[in-house]
């Protein structure tokens, strides 16, 4: 797998339109409530916020959307919500496989999905395995996902791999073992729902990318609120620890990577 550039090791190369887009689609459960219905109403509508949204992305030029659908602290909820939660997941598994390949869409889950219902994995591999030479969209559902358990599993793997590396390993050799691996880091992290707080999302990957919150829920989000993130990207000077002078600089770049060089 070729290794993707890391924001902290070299400077991205950033363009108006984010290349990778990383949302936690939050308020679900509040969009129900106000309307007098259950919880799983708004998880149900949520499902299609998501497909407008990859509608969306492709239509904006996004190569990589990453959507957080289960954090490993969700099997907190109350036992009926993860049921509910589990069928939901399960349906538009299902339903929307062939939807994404015939979209050219490729797709992935990360996160222990050992946790997972064996058909709910049947599914997951299946749609790994059908799509995994789409190249439109590249769509990951992190689901029993959390960024702290990220980072321990590739540590685990990569010792367990190469016993060598136990006493001394470098950032590289972390990286190679994350579940994004391969993928470059989120230009642009959405939150909706109100909450400004990462909730253990992808820990390591969000080093460098600008973050937007909404109050919007999650299923009432749709292309003209991407635009509005989009939009507030289009705004942020991505210094990437550098100076907004060496920015302005169109040797900025260069200079900067002599200057590491030399430390
Ligand atoms: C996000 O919506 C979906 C999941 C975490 C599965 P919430 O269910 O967290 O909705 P709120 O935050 O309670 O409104
Ligand atoms: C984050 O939302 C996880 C997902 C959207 C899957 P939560 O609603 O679980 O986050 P907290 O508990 O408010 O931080
Ligand atoms: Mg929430």
């Amino acid at each position: 797998m070729p290794l993707i550039p890391s924001s902290t090791r070299e400077i991205p190369e950033t363009g108006a339109i984010p290349k990778h887009i990383a949302i936690i689609m939050d308020g679900n459960g509040r969009w129900a409530k106000k309307r007098f219905l259950p919880r799983i109403a708004g998880h149900t509508q949520g499902v299609e916020a998501v497909r407008g949204t990859i509608r969306a992305c492709i239509e904006k030029g996004v190569s990589y959307l990453t959507i957080f659908a289960f954090s490993s602290e969700n099997w907190r909820r109350p036992a009926e919500e993860v049921r509910l939660l589990m069928q939901l997941f399960l349906a538009a598994l299902e339903r929307e496989i062939t939807n994404l390949h015939e979209n050219g869409i490729r797709f992935r889950v990360i996160g222990d999905i050992s946790k997972f219902d064996s058909r709910i994995i049947s599914f997951i591999q299946r749609g790994e395995a059908l799509t995994a030479e789409n190249t439109r969209l590249n769509f990951t559902v992190a689901a029993n996902y959390g960024g702290r358990w990220d980072i321990m599993q590739a540590i685990r793997k990569m010792i367990a791999e190469n016993p060598g590396l136990a006493t001394s390993f470098d950032e590289t050799d972390i990286a190679r073992y994350l579940a994004m691996a391969g993928a470059p880091e989120p230009d642009l992290f959405i939150r909706t729902g109100g909450e400004c707080r990462i909730s253990n999302f992808l820990l390591w990957q969000l080093a460098y990318t600008e973050l937007y919150f909404t109050d919007t829920l999650w299923p009432d989000f749709d292309a003209s609120a991407l635009n509005q993130a989009i939009a507030s990207y289009q705004k942020r000077e991505r210094r990437f620890g550098r100076t907004s002078e060496q920015i302005a600089d169109r040797q900025g770049n260069e200079n900067a990577i002599l200057n590491e060089d030399r430390v």
